[in-house]
């Protein structure tokens, strides 16, 4: 159980690296959680700084969500198996829901980031990644609802929230196991509620597209 905390804390920690705030600061020299929609993810990068940086920004949270859910894999599969020997069974057992809460862990650490007193983005790009490890095909069914909601609105926010609403449903549709579509659900619900101001900002018609810049907030 201790050591289960401690991949926990690993995962929080790698959802936490901010490579969106470092990319304000090293190019540009701002706070970006001052500028723009406030966030440090990928789509205020690309606002505030650049195409580029907001590129190789994505590529990261993206990496980081994947990362949280290798660690679990790599600890259980490899180290454990010839450590402490558990029996298969317990590995199946527990596998699944560790995995689960290694995503979430992600989630939260890069929405509240202990790196940016508990400050950060909106955990798209990491929810991602996690969904990519957890299982590929969510992962790109989710991405294509994505691709295709952005291309046809042009809006970021928007088409986040229809990737969060379309997760869980491949979860069921492809029999993913309870805790990975516990993860679609929660997850899901946790990246619909990091996105309150733009729901705010998409009703009242402020919501700016892709690259736009956000109207002050009043
Ligand atoms: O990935 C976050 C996106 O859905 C919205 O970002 O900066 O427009 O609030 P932003």
């Amino acid at each position: 159980v201790a050591l289960n905390g401690l991949l926990l804390i690993g995962a929080y920690l790698l959802g936490s690296i901010p490579p969106g705030y470092w990319a304000g600061r090293l190019l540009k020299g701002i706070d970006i959680r001052e500028h723009g929609s406030g966030s440090t993810g990928a789509t205020n990068v690309l606002r505030t700084v650049g195409k580029v940086p907001a590129l190789v920004v994505l590529l990261i949270d993206v990496f980081k969500g994947a990362a949280a859910i290798a660690l679990i894999h790599w600890f259980y599969v490899f180290v454990q198996a010839q450590t402490f020997l558990p029996s298969a069974i317990e590995i199946t057992l527990w596998l699944p829901w560790m995995i689960t809460l290694s995503g979430m862990a992600a989630l939260l650490g890069h929405s509240k980031s202990v790196f940016l007193g508990f400050t950060g983005g909106k955990s798209v790009a990491t929810s991602l990644g996690v969904l990519l490890a957890m299982s590929w095909i969510v992962g790109v069914g989710t991405l294509t609802v994505f691709a295709l909601v952005l291309a046809m609105s042009r809006i970021v926010s928007l088409s986040s929230i229809a990737g969060a609403i379309a997760v869980s449903g491949f979860m069921l549709l492809t029999h993913q196991p309870l805790p990975y579509i516990l993860f679609g659900l929660l997850g899901g619900l946790y990246v619909i509620l990091r996105h309150r101001s733009n729901i705010q900002r998409l009703l009242s018609g402020d919501e700016p597209q892709l690259g736009q810049t956000v109207p002050e907030a009043s």
